[in-house]
């Protein structure tokens, strides 16, 4: 039986790697987000506090989901909460 890897997707938080960025206009991977998440910052509020993510303004140029980077971080912010 042959597995194939997952194709990324980018607006799937759970088929990316730590590395991968999650907001494009300020250059945040998702081990960062993940990082301040796991460090009390769990609100998407007190992301952009920490992270500097999701404070760009070329989403639309930049991010290949074409939007802003919010979707992602909020679910990784379910994503942890989930986890505990
Ligand atoms: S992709 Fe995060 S602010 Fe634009």
């Amino acid at each position: 039986m042959k597995f194939f890897a997952q194709p990324k997707r980018y607006d799937d938080v759970t088929t990316l790697s730590d590395e991968d960025l999650i907001c494009y206009c300020i250059e945040v991977d998702k081990k960062t987000i993940l990082d301040a998440i796991r460090n009390g910052a769990t609100t998407l509020s007190t992301i952009k506090e920490t992270t500097g993510a999701c404070t760009g303004n070329e989403c639309k140029r930049l991010n290949p989901n074409g939007r802003c980077c919010s979707k992602e971080i909020n679910a990784l912010i379910q994503l942890e909460a989930n986890d505990v």
